[in-house]
């Protein structure tokens, strides 16, 4: 029998959404919202995850329907299961999870602290780990859908991004290693690679950028995070294991894995001609 958008939604019910309460997580949470999901919203503020769950307690679309919060630092795998678990009891087995809370700290390479370094990994990737081993025993109950939230970054090595686009390739790795030992027990996993996407965490980036990661992302548009969120329902209709939002996402997937050398030397010259830019501007250093 065919789903309706409708049921494929009442699939997702209910949801549990890490990094809910901001950008392209939040706007995921409206969509399941809209569509008559219960949802848990998971963050660290306390007052960022209120506002955003009155936000979408105006547009529910039942009295019945609930939008509940969890202040909770999903890279603290002691605290992340202790929550959970009373979630799960609370709410019931999630039938959709969604791993999006993320940071990014892009710098030189050199100019990156250790401990950043550790913290992004312990928030990408940790915490999708942490998360996922709460919740995976129960799901395998049942069954159930994971979208972990990687990046264009995660497949491309961007300028600037080394800490940040090690954990994203983790978090690729990883989804695809869940995806086949998943399938069996009918859990599906995807992966999400949004483009950069107008949100709170790409405003703190431009704090740290380099001028040659401004010169090679300044190429590409700026996705909403509604339209990451719109993307990704599209993308779990068609059953996609990978979800890139846009056309020029796609097409550097695809030259980057059959073309790398062409895609090198496009960004090389970006980055030459920053540096170039800069030398004039400040000769000397
Ligand atoms: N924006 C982009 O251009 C872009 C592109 C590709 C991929 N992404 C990825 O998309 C995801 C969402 O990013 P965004 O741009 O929407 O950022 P955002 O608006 O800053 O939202 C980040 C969310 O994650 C939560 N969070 C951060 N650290 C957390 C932690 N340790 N534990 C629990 N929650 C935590 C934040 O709330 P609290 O701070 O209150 O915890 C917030 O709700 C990230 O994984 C990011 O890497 C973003």
């Amino acid at each position: 029998m065919k789903k309706t958008l409708g049921s494929l939604y009442s699939d997702y019910s209910p949801s549990f959404v890490t990094g809910a309460s901001s950008g392209i997580g939040f706007a995921i949470a409206r969509e399941l919202v809209l569509r008559g999901a219960n949802v848990l919203l998971i963050a660290r503020d306390p007052q960022k995850l209120d506002r955003a769950a009155k936000e979408l307690s105006s547009i529910r679309i039942s009295e019945t329907q609930v939008i509940k919060t969890l202040s909770c630092d999903v890279s603290d795998k002691k605290l992340t299961e202790e929550h959970l678990a009373k979630e799960v009891k609370e709410l019931g087995i999630p039938r959709l999870v969604v791993n999006c809370a993320g940071m990014a700290y892009p710098d030189y390479f050199e100019k990156i602290p250790y401990d950043r370094f550790k913290k992004t990994m312990e928030v990408n990737l940790g915490g999708i780990w942490n998360v996922l081993q709460a919740l995976v025993p129960e799901m395998k109950t049942r069954g159930g859908t994971i979208v972990n939230i990687s990046s264009i970054a995660g497949f491309l090595g961007v300028f600037g991004y080394t800490a940040y686009g090690a954990s994203k390739f983790a978090v690729f790795g990883l989804s695809e290693v869940l995806r086949a030992e998943l399938k069996p027990s009918g859990i599906r996993v995807h992966v999400l690679c949004p483009p950069d996407t107008d949100t709170p965490q790409l405003a703190e980036e431009e704090k740290t950028k380099p001028p040659e990661t401004r010169a090679i992302s300044g190429h590409a548009k700026l996705f909403s995070p509604d339209d990451v969120a719109k993307a990704l329902f599209r993308g779990l209709r068609r059953k996609r294991f990978l979800i890139i939002p846009g056309v020029s996402g796609k097409a550097i997937y695809f030259l980057n894995r059959f073309f790398p050398g062409l895609v090198h030397s496009v960004m090389d010259k970006d980055i030459k001609k920053a540096r170039d830019q800069r030398n004039k501007e400040f000769p000397h250093g």
